[in-house]
C-alpha cells in the first residue's frame, strides 16, 4: 500500500465546499489586494497567537525579512540563528545585508541552544532568530534571557498554534517574541493554495512599520517614508486560510495522535530514536522526525515499498556552499551535523489511516529486522 509523505487531496476533500465558497466570494467581489479577507485572517491569527497584531505578507521568507527590516537589521549587523533549519531563516539575514552567526542545537528537540546564543553575542549582534522546528517551540524565554535587550524574531513557519508553558502559563508560538513569523506554504499545518505568510507582534510601532514595509514603505499611497517591498498576502489566499483555520486545532491534534501511535510502535526498536517533545511543549507535529543509523538505506527501503519520507535537512546551513564566505568548518556545530546525517521525517498528516500508519511501521520494522 503506497503511503505518501503528505496527501493534500485527502484533506481538501473534507473541506472543499467551504473553501470553494470562500474563494468564489473573493472572485465575485473582484477585490484581490488586501481588504477585508486579509484583515479577517489577521484578526483570527492574532487571536490564536494571543498577540495584539498580525500582519499578512507574501510568504514565510518575506515575513522574516520584513521582521528584520522593522528592527533596523542591516549592513554590519550580526544575527544569531540555528544552522539546522530551512534555508530561508539564514538566507534572509544575508539578504538584508547582515551576517548570519550560526550556533548549535539541542540534540533532543533540534532547537537552538540558549547558552550557545549567549556565547555568540558580540557588540554587533542586532537580533536572534530561534526556529520552532518541526512543530515544537524553541525555548523562547531562555533564548530571550540569554541575550537581554536583543530583539527575538521567532521563526514559527512550521509551528502555528504550537504552545509552550512559560512561567506556568501557556504561551503560543509567536506570542512571547518581539516578532513571530509564520508560513502558509501548502505543506504547513495551515497551508494555502500557494504562498502566504504572516507576522505577529505585541508592539504597536513595529506593527505599523510592518504594514508600511509590505507596501513599498509608504503609509499613504505614492508617498514613501522608506524603501519597502511588495509583500502582501493575496485576498484569495486569506479566504482559503480563513476557511481552513477553524480546522487547524483538530488537524494538529490528529497529528499528535499519529505521533503517539508511531511512538508506541517504535518503543521496542533500539535503532529508532523517536521525536522528543519537552514536557513544557505541545507540538503541532508539522513533521515526525526520527533519528536512525543507516538513514539513507532506510529511506530507499521505504521508497521501494511506496512509502514517502524526507530528509529535513541534509546539510546544515553553516556548511552550505553559499555561506563558505563566513568561514565555518565541519565540526563547528556538531549536533546539527550529526542530526543532518540521521534524521528522517515520516508521513504524519492528519488524514492517515491506521492501515497506512501500520504500513509505515511495518516498513521501518522490516528494515531493522524487527
Ligand atoms: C523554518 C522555516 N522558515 C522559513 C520558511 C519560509 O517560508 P515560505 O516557504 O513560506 O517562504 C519555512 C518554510 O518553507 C520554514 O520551514
Amino acid at each position: 500500500m503506497p503511503v505518501p509523505l503528505l496527501d493534500l487531496k485527502a484533506q481538501h476533500a473534507t473541506i472543499r465546499d467551504d473553501v470553494v465558497a470562500a474563494v468564489m466570494d473573493v472572485v465575485d467581489s473582484q477585490l484581490f489586494i488586501l481588504g477585508e479577507p486579509v484583515a479577517a485572517l489577521e484578526r483570527a491569527v492574532a487571536e490564536l497567537s494571543q498577540t495584539k497584531h498580525a500582519i499578512g505578507c507574501a510568504n514565510g521568507t518575506d515575513a522574516i525579512l520584513l521582521a528584520m527590516r522593522a528592527l533596523d537589521v542591516g549592513r554590519g549587523d550580526e544575527v544569531i540563528t540555528t544552522p539546522f533549519t530551512f534555508f530561508a531563516t539564514a538566507g534572509t539575514i544575508h539578504n538584508v545585508g547582515a551576517t548570519p552567526v550560526f550556533v548549535d542545537i539541542e540534540p533532543d528537540t533540534f532547537n537552538i541552544r540558549p547558552d550557545a546564543v549567549a556565547a555568540a553575542r558580540t557588540s554587533q549582534s542586532k537580533a536572534v532568530i530561534p526556529v520552532d522546528l518541526f512543530g515544537q517551540m524553541a525555548a523562547i524565554e531562555a533564548v530571550s534571557a540569554a541575550v537581554p535587550g536583543l530583539p527575538v524574531i521567532e521563526d514559527a513557519a512550521q509551528s502555528i498554534g504550537a504552545r509552550r508553558r512559560i512561567d506556568g502559563a501557556w504561551r503560543m508560538a509567536g506570542e512571547a517574541a518581539t516578532i513571530g513569523t509564520f508560513s502558509f506554504f501548502p505543506s504547513k499545518n495551515l497551508g494555502g493554495f500557494g504562498d502566504g505568510g504572516m507576522l505577529v507582534t505585541q508592539n504597536d510601532e513595529i506593527a505599523e512599520r510592518l504594514k508600511r514595509l509590505r507596501v513599498h514603505g509608504g503609509a499613504k499611497q505614492y508617498f514613501h517614508d522608506e524603501v519597502g517591498y511588495n509583500s502582501r498576502l493575496d485576498a484569495l489566499q486569506a479566504a482559503v486560510l480563513s476557511a481552513k483555520l477553524p480546522h487547524l486545532a483538530g488537524w494538529s491534534a490528529k497529528r499528535r495522535e499519529n505521533a503517539a501511535y508511531y511512538d508506541a510502535a517504535f518503543a521496542g526498536l533500539s535503532d529508532v530514536r523517536t521525536p522528543y517533545v519537552s514536557p513544557e511543549n505541545e507540538s503541532i507535529f508539522n513533521q515526525y522526525t526520527i533519528r536512525v543509523p543507516r538513514r539513507d538505506e532506510l529511506q530507499a527501503s521505504l521508497k521501494a515499498r511506496g512509502i514517502g519520507s524526507s530528509i529535513y535537512y541534509p546539510l546544515p546551513l553553516h556548511l552550505q556552499p553559499c555561506f563558505a564566505y563566513l568561514g565555518y568548518k565541519q565540526g563547528q556545530c556538531p549536533e546539527s551535523e550529526r542530526a543532518a546525517g540521521e534524521v528522517l521525517s515520516l508521513p504524519i498528516f492528519p488524514e492517515l489511516t491506521h492501515a497506512q500508519l501500520d504500513e509505515v511501521i511495518a516498513g521501518v520494522r522490516a528494515f531493522f529486522g524487527a
